[in-house]
């Protein structure tokens, strides 16, 4: 349709039809079932109004969606198609790593690609949006949704943005097989107190634009063609009632001209929030920040028109709201063809394609972060004197929940268990598996993200699992031992105050070590995890995440050294819950704690300063060395750039890929500047043996940031260049940027 048509078609509608547009529903007002994330509210709907509806969320099927759209339109009085909707977070049928995993890969490239997939599996199941990529910064693991982040740091975030909105919508979302990116959660949602869910965010102004606000504009300049608010509040204001983030900075400052749609029932829940003393009120909270589609709730729906009407509500704002949700469907090329790119046969065939899992398979090592290795991995699949027999043991062995908590549409029996893959392992030694116990306690009730899960065993049923877990270990040489959260215990509503393997699991790890120490440990989690006794006593840790419908897969290739591990941690795992948060990028403070021994400096009296693992941490299976961190220039002048140059070897005897990391500091500043910051990455393969020189840019604009006057500016002075293998990285050279 041309601009013109649709702005014919804006005039032609009624002031009900355009408010219908603001309307999201979940598709059991259309196709019988729908996927509720949030509370249901009983929607005092018409049937008019549900007649009038512009989008449904989170009902998928290429047959089910062609229906829904074919009966839907016929209904309409201007035969305008729905918009369909979708969490697919990381994966649609083929599962990747959970977010956060990805992240660890520092492979933004990885991540397009993954989202390429996904965009064309979910297209093809009839879905023109996924609300995706969840960009909140994270630095607090009690949070379960850092599962959905890609971690700690802006710069790697704001990477991870840009690649993963281009995966999905590629240069044109109205392609097919793409599907429109949103942005999500706008803005801040990653840092609620206390790291409990739908909590007030309290941060400065200067750390939510120099920390948090990067990654979304990055997204945005992307081409993103939505963004969602975030339930939080921001200067306690909740952002979906936000005119001054939504309209003054978003749309005016930003110049975002896509669709802003709240997240589930938020535009109500400024009632609860207590800035609305009414649905009316929150209607108008809602419409004066720009926000278009009002997710599940009736507040536009029952209560817009009047506003308008009595002139409290300009109809130029509904307008406004209307042309861009109409804009969004015209690009995706709903009106000439609503049912885009759903097709029932690739969408029902019996086996997803078989390159998406070639794919899914081959990206799970480099997203896994070997965190311990006293040369216990990887195993030979070759009979030899010291290794008769391997025992692998634990939930995680047979357990199918190892996609994460945002996956939604997939089919658990097509998901490749640790078990499955070991019983396709050509091994001349035994590998006998044992359960050891369930990743729940027995009895234990968890509220899960779709519905309860519950462990129905008894205590005696987990004792025998456990007295046959110990024996086996007794018997063998070595123990894969294979734990975690719950894949309940993270994702949205799963905030934890401990943030801990389940304690029975925990007792399952001590027996089996107090029989064979060594055990080397695979742990699945949707979030940093306090891994202290078990790094103290395992041999080899290996963070998995939740690795996704190749977990067994990709995790056996690593296990047994048909490929190397080459994550890196995207987010700190404390030393305990105390220390929370931490990260790398801090502030130096006024009494910085250093080796010596003082009372009277920043740090705790029972725990370290440090984290237990650090950002930008992870073994391989060959060692790396650095040298010759060099400068082109020992000062430049404004706009000028230099380049960094280093030496990195491979001093092993296998092959392997190191994340080349490169931090600047700038040590004097208008204001406090971080000890660190991460301005650069590369992601190299080296040969056993082989060096390389890497080269890096440091150009004018990664010197800036918000100065005491809130100006994104560079100041003159001294700046340090630390390159290194993590965030601790101790090679370091300086130079001047001069004032003019
Ligand atoms: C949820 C989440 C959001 C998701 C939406 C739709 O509450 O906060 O990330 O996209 O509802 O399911």
């Amino acid at each position: 349709m041309t601009e013109q048509q649709l702005e014919n078609l804006l005039q032609d509608m009624s002031l009900e039809e355009k408010i219908g547009q603001l309307l999201q529903l979940t598709g059991d007002f259309f196709a019988g079932e729908g996927l509720a994330t949030g509370p249901m509210e009983q929607m005092q709907l018409s049937e008019e109004q549900v007649k009038l509806t512009g989008s449904i969320l989170s009902t998928v099927g290429a047959k089910r969606l062609r229906s829904v759209q074919d009966s839907f339109q016929k209904s309409h009085p201007h035969h305008i198609p729905l918009l369909f909707m979708a969490d697919v977070i990381n994966g649609y049928r083929t599962v990747f790593p959970i977010p956060i995993a990805q992240g660890c890969a520092f492979s933004p490239e990885l991540a397009k690609e993954m989202a390429r997939i996904s965009a064309k599996e979910s297209a093809r199941a009839g879905i023109h949006v996924t609300f995706s990529p969840m960009v909140d910064l994270v630095r607090d693991p009690r949070w379960g949704r850092v599962l959905e982040s890609t971690g700690e740091d802006p710069y790697l975030n704001g990477l991870y943005a840009k690649a993963m909105v281009e995966g999905y919508q590629g240069k044109d979302f109205g392609e097919q097989d793409r599907v429109c990116a949103c942005i999500k959660h706008f803005a801040a949602y990653g840092a609620p107190t206390g790291g409990r869910e739908y909590n007030q965010v309290e941060l400065s102004e200067r750390s939510l634009y120099e920390e948090y606000l990067p990654a979304y504009q990055e997204g945005i300049q992307a081409g993103a063609g939505m963004v969602m608010t975030s339930f939080n509040t921001l200067g306690r204001i909740p952002c979906t009632g936000n005119a001054e983030l939504m309209q003054g900075l978003l749309r005016e400052k930003w110049g975002f001209d896509g669709v802003l749609i709240s997240d589930w029932a938020a535009i109500r829940e400024l009632i609860e929030h207590s800035i609305a003393e009414d649905e009316a009120q929150a209607a108008y909270l809602a419409s004066k920040a720009g926000v278009d589609i009002d997710m599940v709730t009736n507040i536009y729906s029952n209560h817009l028109a009047k506003l308008v009407r009595e002139k409290q509500v300009p109809e130029a704002w509904v307008d406004a709201s209307v042309r861009r949700i109409l804009t969004l469907k015209n690009k995706l090329g709903l009106f000439e063809n609503p049912y885009k790119d759903a097709d029932e046969v690739y969408d029902t065939m019996d086996e997803p394609e078989p390159a998406h899992r070639t794919f899914a398979r081959e990206a799970i090592p480099e997203t896994v972060v070997l965190l311990k290795n006293d040369d216990f991995l990887p195993l030979n699949k070759k009979k030899t004197k010291a290794c008769s027999q391997v025992a692998f043991i634990g939930p995680y062995m047979e357990e199918q929940g190892v996609c994460g908590a945002w996956s939604l549409f997939y089919d658990p029996e097509e998901n490749i268990t640790l078990a499955k893959a070991l019983a396709e392992c050509d091994l001349e030694i035994a590998a006998p598996v044992a359960k050891g116990c369930s990743t729940l306690a027995p009895g234990q009730r968890l509220l899960g993200f779709q519905k309860p899960v519950v462990n129905e065993e008894t205590m005696e049923q987990q004792a025998k699992y456990l007295e046959e877990a110990v024996r086996l270990a007794k018997e063998s040489q070595k123990v894969i031992l294979a734990l975690g959260e719950c894949n309940q215990m993270s994702g949205e509503g799963a905030a934890r105050t401990e943030i801990t393997i389940p304690e029975h699991q925990m007792e399952l790890f001590r027996q089996v070590h107090a029989v064979n120490e060594n055990v080397a440990v695979i742990c699945f989690s949707g979030r940093p995890l306090d891994l202290r006794e078990i790094s103290a006593k395992a041999k080899a840790v290996l963070q998995v995440w939740f690795p996704g419908s190749e977990a067994g897969h990709g995790i056996m290739d690593v296990i047994f050294g048909d490929t190397s591990p080459s994550g890196r941690l995207a987010m700190s795992f404390p030393y305990n819950v105390g220390q929370v948060p931490v990260y790398y990028r801090e502030l130096h403070t006024g009494r910085r704690a250093t080796a010596q021994e003082n009372r009277f400096c920043s740090r705790y009296i029972d725990a370290p300063n440090e984290p237990l693992y650090c950002f930008g941490y992870g073994l391989d299976y060959t060692t790396y060395a650095y040298e010759q961190l060099q400068l082109s220039k020992q000062q430049i002048k404004p706009q000028e750039e230099l380049t960094v140059s280093v030496k990195v070897t491979n001093t092993g005897t296998r092959a392997g890929k190191e994340v080349v990391q490169l931090y600047l500091r700038d040590v004097t500043g208008s204001v406090a500047r971080p000890v660190r910051q991460l301005v650069a990455f590369e992601k190299v393969a080296l040969k056993a043996g082989e060096t390389k020189q890497v080269s890096f840019t440091i150009t004018y604009d990664m010197l800036k940031f918000y100065d005491s006057k809130m100006q994104y500016v560079a100041e003159p002075g001294k700046f340090e260049v630390y390159a290194g293998g993590d965030s601790r990285a101790s090679l370091m050279e300086a130079f001047t940027l001069l004032s003019k």
